[in-house]
């Protein structure tokens, strides 16, 4: 964007492109806000390294993006976010960032980033980036001249202190890559603060400096037109003044990350991280009210929804990952729906999550029949929902030998199960070599099923998970009652969770069986069928038992 340019028409301008979803259009009589794009959108996740490359160097590009646009307005989703593509030396695979005003290389150049921002706009497509302010790479320069001397004007926009009374760590602060959070700079002597790798050193926030510096980085990109930015680790921007210990937990096992051995009360979750989120919000704001923040926040429920602030100007979607971290159980589901609605904030919109790049994926966790339920759960709750790439297909997590990993969670912690390489490799494209993502040698394995799994052998199959989402992302986007409308549980027992998502003029029952087994309930009044994950009885009336096969969920139409 050249000087001369009027900035107000600029910014206009960068939202031109985006066709307006039809039925916002004939919103009538609707609260003011209530018809903000993105509750009643659909986010795509982009693992970019994972899509699709372009020039076979084994690793996705921003060109592939750009090639695989029509299959997302194909399948049906209405924003994409692009997990990070900045200039990283890839300690973590982009979010250690050397060059925030960047493309990284491998990903392609500026030029392709406004390429693929202007595609993605012309077919109705949002682009929201990911921003990762908590700590950057130690590669930066910022941190290059805060660690060249003590007095170094750059010094305290990072976390520095002088060893403990007997030479070792400032405090009991854990890694959440696994062991200490301090590191030892033998240079300047002192330790520095990481709340993740070494190679990842936390900013200080509470730095004015840091507060502008990072703030300026949201302009730059929300100055070249994109949607919003889902903003990395959000709850740990901000870390105790005093530096206080954390206390041990006593429900940590063996089973759990080393980190979890503390509970992390002082060195996140402060309450000052509300005042630089409200800040966050204020730079979107000045874009006008299209902008969307969303926090990346792994908390219990309570304290996750004081994310959306005070006054909602906080995040307009703190990710919801109680799916994710919940047993896949129905009355445990139920009552974290209820606890989640009874928690929001007035006026607070939902958000649920069901994988994403740093948890097995779905259909790991709860296998692929069963997974197809969670598609229909995910996009038939009340709030907006995120896809992670390649689920749509049945994407499982895809065993990596131990001498080809890649994260370094895996690495620092091997062998327990943490490493998030599984669900990081390659998308499915078709039952050519490596799946179509690329004619190079991909940087993680392609799932030895993919002859099988893949959108070209699925787009054809009416029955296959693809068809599945296809039918539910079509079937929301032109329903009210599923997008906007209430949500009210219905009583079920053992296996089935079931609820009611209408407004004044639908109602729609849905009913999921999350077990194997036949189960069946009593319908709250008459329906029929109109959508299931088994893709057999649309049509059929109910009257007043629903029988449910085995892992199958039913959308059913109210009718009285
Ligand atoms: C977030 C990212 C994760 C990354 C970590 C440190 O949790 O999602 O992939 O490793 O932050 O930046
Ligand atoms: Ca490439």
């Amino acid at each position: 964007m050249t000087a001369d340019v009027d900035p107000v028409s600029s910014k206009q301008k960068a939202s031109v492109g985006i066709q307006v979803h039809s039925r916002s259009e004939k919103a009538t009589g609707r609260q003011a806000g209530t018809d903000a794009w993105w509750r009643h959108s659909v986010i795509y996740q982009i693992y970019p390294r994972s899509f699709q490359d372009t020039n076979d160097d084994g690793i996705g590009d921003l060109r592939g993006i750009v090639d695989r646009l029509d299959y997302l307005t194909w399948l049906g989703v209405d924003a994409i976010w692009i997990s990070p593509i900045f200039c990283s030396p890839m300690a973590d695979f982009g979010y250690d960032i050397s060059d925030y005003r960047n493309i990284d290389p491998r990903f392609g150049t500026l030029e392709d980033f406004d390429h693929l921002l202007a595609e993605a706009h012309r077919r109705g497509l949002r682009v929201l980036l990911d921003y990762v302010p908590n700590h950057t790479s130690d590669r930066h320069p910022w941190f290059l001249a805060a660690r060249s001397a003590r007095d170094d004007p750059h010094r305290d926009m990072y976390i520095w202190r002088d060893p403990a009374p007997d030479g070792g760590p400032p405090n009991n602060w854990q890694s959440d890559f696994g062991g200490d959070a301090w590191q030892w700079d033998e240079a300047t002597e002192q330790y520095y603060y990481h709340a993740y790798l070494k190679e990842q050193p936390d900013l200080n926030w509470r730095n004015p400096l840091v507060r502008k510096e990072m703030y300026d980085v949201l302009h730059f990109w929300l100055d070249r037109g994109v949607d919003g930015f889902r903003v990395d680790v959000m709850w740990h921007l901000i870390k105790d003044d005093l530096f206080r210990d954390n206390p041990p937990n006593p429900d940590w096992t063996e089973a759990m990350p080393p980190h979890k051995k503390v509970l992390q009360i002082y060195s996140a979750d402060r309450p000052e991280v509300h005042d630089v989120v409200s800040e966050m919000r204020g730079v979107l704001a000045e874009y006008g009210a299209d902008r969307l923040l969303i926090g990346e926040i792994y908390l219990p429920l309570e304290r996750l929804v004081a994310y959306y602030g005070r006054d909602l100007r906080g995040a307009h979607l703190p990710f919801n990952f109680h799916l994710i971290t919940a047993p896949w159980e129905a009355r445990h589901i139920e009552r974290q729906i209820d606890e989640y609605e009874a928690a929001l904030p007035e006026g607070g919109w939902p958000n649920w999550v069901l994988s994403n790049h740093d948890k097995p994926r779905i259909a790991a966790r709860v296998g692929r029949e069963q997974a197809r339920v969670a598609a229909m759960m995910l996009l038939t709750l009340r709030g907006t929902p995120t896809v992670y790439y390649g689920d749509e297909i049945g994407m499982s997590n895809v065993a990596v030998p131990p001498g080809n990993v890649r994260d370094p969670f895996e690495r620092q912690v091997p062998g327990r199960g943490f490493g998030r390489d599984p669900q990081r490799t390659p998308m499915q494209w078709d039952s050519t070599t490596n799946a179509g993502f690329s004619a190079g040698i991909p940087w993680l394995p392609i799932a030895s099923d993919a002859a099988d799994v893949n959108v070209e052998a699925q787009s054809s199959d009416p029955r296959s998970m693809l068809s599945l989402y296809r039918k539910l992302l079509s079937f929301r986007r032109r329903s009210d009652a599923l997008t906007i409308g209430r949500y009210t549980k219905v009583h079920a027992s053992k296996c089935v969770l079931a609820y009611l998502r209408e407004t004044e003029s639908e109602r729609y029952l849905v009913a999921l069986n999350l077990g194997p087994q036949p189960a069946e309930m009593t319908v709250p009044g008459p329906c029929r069928r109109v959508l299931d994950t088994s893709g057999g009885g649309a049509g059929q009336r109910i009257q007043e038992t629903l029988r449910l096969a085995g892992n199958e969920g039913v959308v059913a139409e109210m009718i009285d």
